[in-house]
């Protein structure tokens, strides 16, 4: 069973007992850290995090949406890219996540997987196709504000071995470390919001998967929640936010 703290990743961060190998991280979004698209604040704050990470195998792995809004694309890829580069990380490969389904996660179609290295790396895979394409899930509405499971473990098992930990800064309702436990590896997350810590059930995807079957259970059968946007959901309940068109 993996670890989650709920507290500001930088506290996270300078805990003495942290160690880890790996990171697997889907940053907050603007409006996460209560700031307008663009905002420069984000690229700062951003760098106060990225410069305390410092995982062994010498691998950050980056799930990153660029933020279309009123017809504008602002590209938080290339903004963290600069920023990884600040303290020596090297872009080595950008894979596309292809979303499968009409899904607005910042009103763009695909996904950004970065991957940044620094030093001697793991790379057990290094031929892994540049795009992935996933059937739907809403497994803890990993598809609204997230990532799915299966989309990291491939991950997980290209730049760590069995027994080795993944830490997630920005870790959400846990999908990583459900990830790293899936095949083998400690998962460790931080997790500001209390709210959607509590959502990190471990081992529930094990169950699901074992069982053969892994799509919209959860979201059928409800968790009881208010279905905010962070909720699961089916995909046409998914609406645009704030009100934007797409073009
Ligand atoms: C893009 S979401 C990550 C979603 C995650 N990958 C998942 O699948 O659930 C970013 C998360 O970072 C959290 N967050 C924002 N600021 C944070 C901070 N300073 N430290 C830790 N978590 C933070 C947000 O509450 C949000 O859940």
């Amino acid at each position: 069973m993996g670890t989650l703290y709920v507290e500001d990743c930088r506290v996270t961060l300078a805990r003495p007992e942290l160690k880890y190998n790996l990171v697997i991280t889907s940053p907050a979004e603007y409006s996460e850290l209560g700031m307008e698209a663009g905002d420069p604040a984000w690229a700062e704050f951003m760098a106060g995090v990225f410069e305390k990470v410092n995982p062994s195998s010498g691998v950050i792995v980056v799930v990153q949406t660029d933020r279309k809004y009123g017809g504008v694309i602002y590209q938080k890829s290339a903004t963290l890219t600069g920023i990884m580069a600040r303290f020596g990380w090297r872009l080595s490969s950008q894979r596309i996540w292809v979303k499968t389904h009409n899904v607005w996660l910042y009103r763009l179609g695909y996904t950004f997987i970065l991957t940044y290295k620094r030093g001697k790396a793991l790379d057990l895979n290094p031929r892994a196709p540049d795009v992935v394409e996933l059937p739907f899930c809403n497994h803890q509405g990993a598809w609204m504000n997230g990532f799915p499971p299966e989309l990291i473990r491939p991950l997980i098992e290209r730049h760590s071995l069995p027994g080795m930990t993944v830490y997630d800064p920005f870790a959400g309702v846990g999908n990583t470390l459900i990830a790293a436990e899936n095949c083998g590896r400690i998962g460790i997350g931080s997790e500001i919001d209390p709210k959607t810590a509590a959502k990190y059930q471990p081992g529930i995807l094990t169950e699901l998967m074992n069982d053969g079957g892994f799509d919209n259970r959860r979201g059928d059968e409800g968790d009881g929640s208010d279905n905010g946007s962070d909720s699961p959901v089916s995909p046409d309940r998914v609406s645009p936010e704030d009100g934007d068109e797409p073009d």
